[in-house]
Order: structure tokens, then C-alpha cells, then sequence
């Protein structure tokens, strides 16, 4: 018995408790990151859009909307954030956290593979994240956005690109949840939109370079 219970608590010291602080620890990473996109998120497209009260916005292919009260709050009461997407189960997310915010000026919106339901001439902004290469119908859906926007309303694509997935065609990207930031810019121009600005590599993987998240911002074109 006295050999044993050393034996017992050294093993646990140096094999358990690593293993659970290893566990914590990723967790919490995980978590923090997690947190990072959503402000991330959020201030690249406020630096796009200066979000102002009374704007309406409508993000599309909102998922759970984990960020969405900031611009809620951005938008204040005059304003309304619309939270579009084609996956009702995600709505229970939304709901539940619109649920913990305080906030009644957001709307979800269930719309439609190639059409996001919204009305015409209406949006200072329209945006995604993680959501473009996702559209089976892209230029469809960009043409609803063109329709959508205010005349110097603004569209911000956010989306991620891993840089050696290159050499791929666009579908094998989209398998793999990426696209190439100069497909997405062909598109809008295709579209009618006017590129403003830019960016293949707004935030890089921390513990993997060749994973970027980009972001383009455009606005529709006189055509
Ligand atoms: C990877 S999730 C991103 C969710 C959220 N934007 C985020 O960053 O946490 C992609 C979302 O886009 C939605 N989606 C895919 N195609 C769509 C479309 N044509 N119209 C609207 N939403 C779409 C999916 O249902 C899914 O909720």
C-alpha cells in the first residue's frame, strides 16, 4: 500500500494533470480566437462601413450571429441588422443569443440559395463572413446585393483562402471551405460592383501562415 499510493500520485502529477492543462489551455485558446474573428470582424467592417445609427445592414449567411450585438449596438434602435441565411436550423443559435442581448433591432431573415430576400435600394451595408464560398449561385446573389444597396451602400466580403490550395480549381477550394480572394474579386467585377480596396491577408493563422482571412470591399458600379 505505502509503495503503491507514491506510485498513484506520481503518476498522476506528470501524466493527468499535463493532459488537462493541455486541455484547458487549447480551450481556452480556442475560445479567445474565437472571440479575436468576432472583433475582428467587427472593426474591419466598421472601418469599411462607419457604421452610423439608423443604418441598415444585413449580414449574410449569419450562422449563430455570435457577432452581431456589436452591430446591433452600432446601429442603435433607428437602425436595423438583418441576419440572413438559408439554414433554419442556425436560426436556433441566433435566437438564443438574441435572446442574452439586448437588443430587438435585429431580424432573421430565412431566405434562399440564390436570392437573400431583402428589399430593393435600402442597405448602407451588406456583408459576410465565411459565407461567400458557400453560394452555389454567387453572381445571382451578388446581383440581388447590387439591387439591395443604397446607391453608395458598400459590400464586405470576408472569407478565408489557405495559400497552398492555389494550384486548385474553385470547387476544390470550396470543398474545403476556401476561395481564392482573385476569384471572388472577378466575380464582382463580372457583377457590376467597383472594387475599393483589398486585402489577401487581413489576419494570418497564428499557428498556420499559409491560412489567411482576406476581406474585399466593394460598391455597385454605374453599369
Ligand atoms: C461557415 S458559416 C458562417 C457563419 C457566420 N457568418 C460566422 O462567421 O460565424 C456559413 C453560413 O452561410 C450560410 N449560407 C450558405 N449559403 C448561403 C446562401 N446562399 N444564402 C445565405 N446563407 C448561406 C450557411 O447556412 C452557414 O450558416
Amino acid at each position: 500500500m505505502y509503495f503503491i499510493l507514491p506510485g498513484f500520485f506520481y503518476k498522476i502529477a506528470t501524466t493527468i494533470l499535463p493532459a488537462l492543462c493541455a486541455i484547458i489551455v487549447t480551450q481556452c485558446l480556442g475560445y479567445a480566437q474565437a472571440l479575436n474573428m468576432d472583433s475582428l470582424y467587427y472593426d474591419a467592417v466598421n472601418e469599411e462601413l462607419q457604421l452610423d445609427q439608423g443604418d441598415w445592414i444585413a449580414d449574410i449567411g449569419s450562422g449563430s450571429g455570435s457577432y452581431l450585438n456589436k452591430f446591433a449596438r452600432a446601429v442603435g434602435e433607428q437602425g436595423h441588422i438583418f441576419a440572413v441565411d438559408i439554414d433554419a436550423d442556425s436560426f436556433d443559435d441566433l435566437h438564443d443569443n438574441m435572446d442574452s442581448w439586448d437588443y430587438y433591432n435585429i431580424t432573421p431573415v430565412y431566405s434562399i440559395q440564390q436570392n437573400p430576400l431583402l428589399p430593393p435600394s435600402s442597405f448602407d451595408g451588406i456583408m459576410m463572413r465565411l459565407a461567400y464560398h458557400e453560394f452555389t449561385a454567387p453572381l445571382e446573389m451578388l446581383r440581388h446585393f447590387k439591387n439591395s444597396l443604397k446607391p453608395n451602400g458598400r459590400l464586405v466580403i470576408f472569407d478565408s483562402m489557405d495559400e497552398e490550395l492555389v494550384h486548385l480549381d474553385r470547387e476544390e477550394q470550396e470543398d474545403d471551405h476556401r476561395l481564392d480572394i482573385e476569384l471572388a474579386k472577378a466575380d464582382l467585377e463580372q457583377a457590376g460592383f467597383e472594387i475599393i480596396s483589398k486585402d489577401p491577408a487581413l489576419f494570418r493563422h497564428p499557428q498556420r501562415d499559409s491560412l489567411t482571412m482576406w476581406m474585399l470591399v466593394a460598391q455597385p458600379g454605374d453599369q
